[in-house]
Protein backbone atom coordinates (compact mmCIF):
# COMPACT_ATOMS: atom_id res chain seq x y z
CA UNK A 1 0.00 0.00 0.00
CA UNK A 2 0.76 3.44 -0.56
CA UNK A 3 1.05 6.06 2.86
CA UNK A 4 1.72 9.48 1.66
CA UNK A 5 5.54 8.99 0.02
CA UNK A 6 6.01 5.51 1.84
CA UNK A 7 5.57 2.20 0.43
CA UNK A 8 5.33 -0.25 3.04
CA UNK A 9 5.95 -4.21 2.79
CA UNK A 10 5.46 -6.57 5.44
CA UNK A 11 8.29 -9.17 6.91
CA UNK A 12 6.98 -11.98 9.10
CA UNK A 13 7.69 -10.72 12.45
CA UNK A 14 9.62 -14.03 13.72
CA UNK A 15 12.66 -12.67 10.89
CA UNK A 16 12.74 -8.99 11.60
CA UNK A 17 15.72 -7.97 13.81
CA UNK A 18 14.56 -7.33 17.43
CA UNK A 19 16.08 -4.42 17.94
CA UNK A 20 14.33 -2.48 15.09
CA UNK A 21 11.14 -4.01 17.39
CA UNK A 22 12.51 -2.44 20.32
CA UNK A 23 12.96 0.86 18.86
CA UNK A 24 9.52 0.61 17.79
CA UNK A 25 7.99 -0.14 20.97
CA UNK A 26 10.16 2.48 22.49
CA UNK A 27 8.72 5.43 20.16
CA UNK A 28 5.43 5.05 21.78
CA UNK A 29 6.75 4.55 25.05
CA UNK A 30 6.09 0.90 26.57
CA UNK A 31 8.33 -1.31 28.30
CA UNK A 32 9.21 -4.13 26.95
CA UNK A 33 12.76 -4.70 26.39
CA UNK A 34 14.06 -7.03 23.68
CA UNK A 35 13.37 -10.07 25.76
CA UNK A 36 10.10 -9.27 26.10
CA UNK A 37 9.28 -9.30 22.06
CA UNK A 38 11.51 -12.47 22.13
CA UNK A 39 9.23 -14.23 24.40
CA UNK A 40 6.10 -12.84 22.55
CA UNK A 41 7.27 -13.91 19.33
CA UNK A 42 7.90 -17.14 20.99
CA UNK A 43 4.36 -17.31 21.64
CA UNK A 44 2.61 -16.03 18.51
CA UNK A 45 2.57 -15.11 15.02
CA UNK A 46 2.34 -11.36 13.24
CA UNK A 47 4.50 -9.01 11.04
CA UNK A 48 6.34 -6.08 10.56
CA UNK A 49 5.16 -2.99 8.27
CA UNK A 50 8.56 -1.80 6.97
CA UNK A 51 10.08 0.61 4.07
CA UNK A 52 11.62 0.37 0.88
CA UNK A 53 15.07 0.42 3.51
CA UNK A 54 13.86 -1.84 5.33
CA UNK A 55 12.90 0.72 8.60
CA UNK A 56 10.70 -0.78 10.84
CA UNK A 57 7.51 1.46 11.18
CA UNK A 58 4.77 -0.92 12.53
CA UNK A 59 3.86 -4.36 13.82
CA UNK A 60 1.11 -6.51 14.97
CA UNK A 61 0.74 -9.75 16.21
CA UNK A 62 -1.71 -12.44 16.94
CA UNK A 63 -1.54 -15.31 19.85
CA UNK A 64 -3.42 -18.41 19.32
CA UNK A 65 -5.21 -20.14 21.85
CA UNK A 66 -6.36 -23.35 21.13
CA UNK A 67 -8.23 -23.44 17.73
CA UNK A 68 -11.25 -21.19 18.73
CA UNK A 69 -9.28 -18.37 21.01
CA UNK A 70 -6.66 -15.90 19.90
CA UNK A 71 -5.72 -12.30 21.37
CA UNK A 72 -4.36 -9.44 19.45
CA UNK A 73 -1.55 -7.41 20.67
CA UNK A 74 1.54 -5.45 19.65
CA UNK A 75 -0.65 -3.47 17.35
CA UNK A 76 1.73 -0.42 16.72
CA UNK A 77 2.51 2.58 13.80
CA UNK A 78 5.36 4.62 14.68
CA UNK A 79 4.72 8.10 15.09
CA UNK A 80 6.19 9.49 11.90
CA UNK A 81 3.16 7.31 10.12
CA UNK A 82 0.25 7.70 12.27
CA UNK A 83 -3.24 8.33 11.36
CA UNK A 84 -2.50 7.97 7.65
CA UNK A 85 -4.21 4.24 7.58
CA UNK A 86 -1.58 2.15 8.59
CA UNK A 87 -3.19 0.96 12.14
CA UNK A 88 -6.76 -0.07 10.22
CA UNK A 89 -4.30 -2.04 7.17
CA UNK A 90 -2.34 -4.07 10.01
CA UNK A 91 -5.22 -4.75 11.69
CA UNK A 92 -7.45 -6.15 8.21
CA UNK A 93 -4.33 -8.68 7.49
CA UNK A 94 -4.13 -9.96 11.42
CA UNK A 95 -8.15 -10.22 11.41
CA UNK A 96 -7.96 -12.62 7.91
CA UNK A 97 -5.01 -14.44 9.60
CA UNK A 98 -7.41 -14.98 13.02
CA UNK A 99 -9.94 -16.59 10.60
CA UNK A 100 -12.86 -17.40 12.43
CA UNK A 101 -11.68 -17.45 15.98
CA UNK A 102 -13.05 -15.25 18.88
CA UNK A 103 -10.82 -12.84 19.64
CA UNK A 104 -9.69 -11.19 22.92
CA UNK A 105 -7.82 -7.59 22.84
CA UNK A 106 -6.37 -4.72 25.44
CA UNK A 107 -7.26 -1.56 24.13
CA UNK A 108 -5.37 1.54 24.28
CA UNK A 109 -7.12 4.92 23.98
CA UNK A 110 -5.69 5.49 20.85
CA UNK A 111 -6.83 2.44 19.09
CA UNK A 112 -10.11 2.41 20.77
CA UNK A 113 -12.18 3.77 17.67
CA UNK A 114 -10.00 1.54 15.08
CA UNK A 115 -11.31 -1.78 17.18
CA UNK A 116 -14.65 -1.21 17.64
CA UNK A 117 -15.39 -0.07 14.19
CA UNK A 118 -13.66 -3.65 13.41
CA UNK A 119 -16.30 -5.04 15.14
CA UNK A 120 -14.92 -5.29 18.88
CA UNK A 121 -16.82 -4.71 21.77
CA UNK A 122 -15.92 -3.00 25.28
CA UNK A 123 -15.68 -5.83 28.18
CA UNK A 124 -13.96 -4.65 30.87
CA UNK A 125 -11.14 -2.01 31.90
CA UNK A 126 -7.83 -2.57 32.80
CA UNK A 127 -5.82 -1.19 35.99
CA UNK A 128 -1.86 -1.10 35.33
CA UNK A 129 -1.02 -1.06 38.58
CA UNK A 130 2.34 -0.79 39.36
CA UNK A 131 5.53 0.99 41.32
CA UNK A 132 7.61 0.41 44.07
CA UNK A 133 7.12 -2.84 46.54
CA UNK A 134 6.87 -1.74 49.68
CA UNK A 135 7.71 -3.38 53.18
CA UNK A 136 4.27 -3.77 53.23
CA UNK A 137 4.31 -6.58 50.73
CA UNK A 138 4.55 -8.65 53.09
CA UNK A 139 2.82 -12.59 52.89
CA UNK A 140 -1.11 -12.03 54.61
CA UNK A 141 -1.50 -13.93 57.56
CA UNK A 142 -3.95 -16.46 57.09
CA UNK A 143 -4.20 -17.81 53.49
CA UNK A 144 -0.40 -17.33 53.42
CA UNK A 145 0.04 -20.99 54.56
CA UNK A 146 -1.90 -22.52 51.71
CA UNK A 147 -0.03 -20.88 49.13
CA UNK A 148 2.97 -23.15 47.85
CA UNK A 149 5.22 -23.30 45.33
CA UNK A 150 4.87 -25.31 42.27
CA UNK A 151 7.97 -26.83 40.12
CA UNK A 152 8.38 -26.10 36.95
CA UNK A 153 8.00 -29.73 36.07
CA UNK A 154 4.51 -30.11 37.56
CA UNK A 155 2.14 -27.78 35.75
CA UNK A 156 -0.59 -30.14 34.71
CA UNK A 157 -2.99 -28.83 37.51
CA UNK A 158 -1.87 -25.14 36.98
CA UNK A 159 -3.06 -25.52 33.23
CA UNK A 160 -5.55 -26.70 33.88
CA UNK A 161 -7.12 -23.57 36.21
CA UNK A 162 -5.56 -21.71 33.74
CA UNK A 163 -7.89 -22.99 31.22
CA UNK A 164 -11.23 -22.71 33.44
CA UNK A 165 -10.43 -19.31 34.13
CA UNK A 166 -8.94 -17.95 30.72
CA UNK A 167 -11.68 -20.01 29.16
CA UNK A 168 -9.31 -21.17 26.45
CA UNK A 169 -6.11 -23.49 26.70
CA UNK A 170 -2.99 -21.79 26.73
CA UNK A 171 -0.51 -24.80 26.38
CA UNK A 172 2.48 -22.50 24.94
CA UNK A 173 2.03 -19.81 27.70
CA UNK A 174 2.44 -22.51 30.32
CA UNK A 175 5.63 -23.95 28.40
CA UNK A 176 7.33 -20.59 28.89
CA UNK A 177 6.23 -20.13 32.52
CA UNK A 178 7.97 -23.13 33.23
CA UNK A 179 11.06 -21.62 32.00
CA UNK A 180 10.94 -18.37 32.95
CA UNK A 181 8.76 -17.88 35.70
CA UNK A 182 8.23 -18.31 39.20
CA UNK A 183 5.09 -20.00 40.03
CA UNK A 184 2.86 -19.99 43.60
CA UNK A 185 -0.28 -22.30 43.84
CA UNK A 186 -3.23 -22.02 46.50
CA UNK A 187 -4.77 -25.25 47.57
CA UNK A 188 -7.76 -25.40 49.50
CA UNK A 189 -9.14 -29.29 50.64
CA UNK A 190 -5.92 -30.31 48.81
CA UNK A 191 -7.39 -29.07 45.47
CA UNK A 192 -5.26 -26.62 43.75
CA UNK A 193 -8.09 -23.42 43.54
CA UNK A 194 -5.76 -20.62 42.63
CA UNK A 195 -2.04 -20.02 40.96
CA UNK A 196 -0.04 -17.10 40.17
CA UNK A 197 3.00 -16.41 38.48
CA UNK A 198 6.16 -13.60 38.57
CA UNK A 199 8.78 -13.38 35.66
CA UNK A 200 10.71 -10.20 33.86
CA UNK A 201 9.46 -7.77 32.34
CA UNK A 202 9.78 -4.18 31.18
CA UNK A 203 11.01 -1.87 33.95
CA UNK A 204 10.93 -4.92 36.30
CA UNK A 205 8.87 -7.93 37.40
CA UNK A 206 5.45 -8.45 36.18
CA UNK A 207 2.93 -10.56 38.34
CA UNK A 208 0.84 -12.91 36.41
CA UNK A 209 -1.47 -14.25 35.17
CA UNK A 210 -3.20 -14.80 38.67
CA UNK A 211 -6.33 -17.13 38.74
CA UNK A 212 -7.92 -17.51 41.64
CA UNK A 213 -11.55 -18.49 42.95
CA UNK A 214 -12.10 -15.10 44.69
CA UNK A 215 -10.47 -12.11 45.41
CA UNK A 216 -9.25 -12.61 48.81
CA UNK A 217 -7.22 -15.89 47.70
CA UNK A 218 -5.84 -14.01 43.98
CA UNK A 219 -4.58 -11.17 47.51
CA UNK A 220 -2.96 -14.09 49.49
CA UNK A 221 -1.49 -15.11 45.75
CA UNK A 222 -0.05 -11.52 44.96
CA UNK A 223 1.41 -11.31 47.98
CA UNK A 224 3.40 -14.26 48.22
CA UNK A 225 4.76 -13.20 44.57
CA UNK A 226 5.88 -9.98 45.88
CA UNK A 227 7.66 -11.28 48.35
CA UNK A 228 11.52 -10.55 48.58
CA UNK A 229 10.48 -7.63 45.74
CA UNK A 230 10.94 -4.67 48.29
CA UNK A 231 12.40 -1.91 46.73
CA UNK A 232 12.16 -3.63 43.04
CA UNK A 233 9.77 -2.14 40.38
CA UNK A 234 6.92 -4.41 40.42
CA UNK A 235 3.70 -4.61 37.67
CA UNK A 236 0.02 -6.28 38.04
CA UNK A 237 -2.29 -5.61 35.61
CA UNK A 238 -6.22 -6.47 36.61
CA UNK A 239 -9.73 -5.99 35.80
CA UNK A 240 -11.04 -5.91 39.27
CA UNK A 241 -12.49 -2.81 40.51
CA UNK A 242 -11.38 -1.01 43.58
CA UNK A 243 -11.24 -3.72 46.51
CA UNK A 244 -9.60 -6.21 48.19
CA UNK A 245 -6.75 -7.17 45.80
CA UNK A 246 -6.51 -3.07 44.57
CA UNK A 247 -6.38 -1.74 48.16
CA UNK A 248 -3.80 -4.37 48.75
CA UNK A 249 -1.82 -3.46 46.04
CA UNK A 250 -2.16 0.19 46.78
CA UNK A 251 -0.80 -0.43 50.22
CA UNK A 252 1.97 -2.58 48.88
CA UNK A 253 3.14 0.30 46.11
CA UNK A 254 1.59 -1.16 42.91
CA UNK A 255 -0.79 2.01 42.26
CA UNK A 256 -3.04 3.04 39.45
CA UNK A 257 -0.80 3.97 36.85
CA UNK A 258 -2.68 4.15 33.41
CA UNK A 259 -5.82 1.53 32.23
CA UNK A 260 -6.56 -0.24 28.91
CA UNK A 261 -9.95 -1.48 27.71
CA UNK A 262 -10.65 -5.24 27.10
CA UNK A 263 -12.35 -5.80 24.08
CA UNK A 264 -13.99 -8.88 22.30
CA UNK A 265 -15.06 -9.82 19.37
CA UNK A 266 -16.85 -13.38 18.93
CA UNK A 267 -17.78 -13.99 22.80
CA UNK A 268 -18.03 -12.17 25.64
CA UNK A 269 -14.90 -12.23 28.01
CA UNK A 270 -15.69 -14.67 30.84
CA UNK A 271 -16.84 -12.91 34.12
CA UNK A 272 -14.67 -13.04 37.69
CA UNK A 273 -17.19 -14.23 40.41
CA UNK A 274 -16.34 -15.89 43.60
CA UNK A 275 -16.54 -19.45 43.63
CA UNK A 276 -15.25 -20.29 40.32
CA UNK A 277 -11.62 -19.64 38.50
CA UNK A 278 -11.11 -16.31 37.42
CA UNK A 279 -8.57 -13.83 35.93
CA UNK A 280 -7.21 -11.89 38.57
CA UNK A 281 -4.08 -10.58 36.90
CA UNK A 282 -3.31 -10.94 33.44
CA UNK A 283 -0.71 -12.55 31.73
CA UNK A 284 0.16 -9.62 29.94
CA UNK A 285 -1.96 -6.96 27.30
CA UNK A 286 -1.49 -9.12 24.41
CA UNK A 287 -2.23 -12.43 25.99
CA UNK A 288 -4.84 -10.97 28.36
C1 LIG B 1 -3.28 2.80 17.74
C2 LIG B 1 -2.43 2.90 16.51
C3 LIG B 1 -1.84 1.52 16.20
C4 LIG B 1 -3.32 3.34 15.36
O1 LIG B 1 -2.52 3.33 14.22
P1 LIG B 1 -2.74 4.35 13.02
O2 LIG B 1 -1.79 3.96 11.95
O3 LIG B 1 -2.71 5.73 13.52
O4 LIG B 1 -4.24 3.94 12.61
P2 LIG B 1 -5.09 4.45 11.39
O5 LIG B 1 -4.42 5.61 10.71
O6 LIG B 1 -5.46 3.28 10.57
O7 LIG B 1 -6.36 5.01 12.14
C5 LIG B 1 -7.33 4.13 12.63
C6 LIG B 1 -8.40 4.90 13.34
O8 LIG B 1 -7.91 5.37 14.59
C7 LIG B 1 -8.06 6.79 14.67
N1 LIG B 1 -6.88 7.28 15.36
C8 LIG B 1 -5.60 7.20 14.96
N2 LIG B 1 -4.80 7.71 15.91
C9 LIG B 1 -5.60 8.11 16.91
C10 LIG B 1 -5.38 8.74 18.17
N3 LIG B 1 -4.15 9.06 18.58
N4 LIG B 1 -6.44 9.02 18.96
C11 LIG B 1 -7.68 8.70 18.56
N5 LIG B 1 -7.95 8.11 17.38
C12 LIG B 1 -6.93 7.83 16.58
C13 LIG B 1 -8.11 7.28 13.27
O9 LIG B 1 -8.85 8.47 13.19
C14 LIG B 1 -8.81 6.14 12.57
O10 LIG B 1 -10.20 6.25 12.70
P3 LIG B 1 -11.09 6.48 11.41
O11 LIG B 1 -10.64 5.40 10.45
O12 LIG B 1 -12.46 6.31 11.92
O13 LIG B 1 -10.74 7.86 10.99
C15 LIG B 1 -1.28 3.94 16.68
O14 LIG B 1 -1.86 5.16 17.08
C16 LIG B 1 -0.25 3.55 17.71
O15 LIG B 1 0.67 2.79 17.43
N6 LIG B 1 -0.37 4.07 18.95
C17 LIG B 1 0.56 3.79 20.01
C18 LIG B 1 0.55 2.33 20.41
C19 LIG B 1 -0.85 1.84 20.68
O16 LIG B 1 -1.60 2.44 21.42
N7 LIG B 1 -1.17 0.68 20.09
C20 LIG B 1 -2.47 0.05 20.24
C21 LIG B 1 -2.35 -1.08 21.18
S1 LIG B 1 -3.95 -1.71 21.60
Amino acid sequence: MRLKSFELATQDIASVDVEALHGLSLGVEWPHRPGDWEALRALGHGFAALDEIGRVFGSAMWFPHGDECATIGMVITSPRLQAQGGGRWMMERILQQCGERRLILNSTRAAYRLYVSLGFAPQATVSQCQGYATPEAAAMPGLADAVETIAPTDLGEVAALDEAGFGAGRPLLMVQLARTAEIRGLRRGGRLVGYGARRTFGRGTVIGPVVAESEEEAVALAAALLAGLDGHFVRLDTRQEMGPLRTYLEAAGLRLFDTVRTLTRGAALPTVEPGRPGVYGLAAHALS
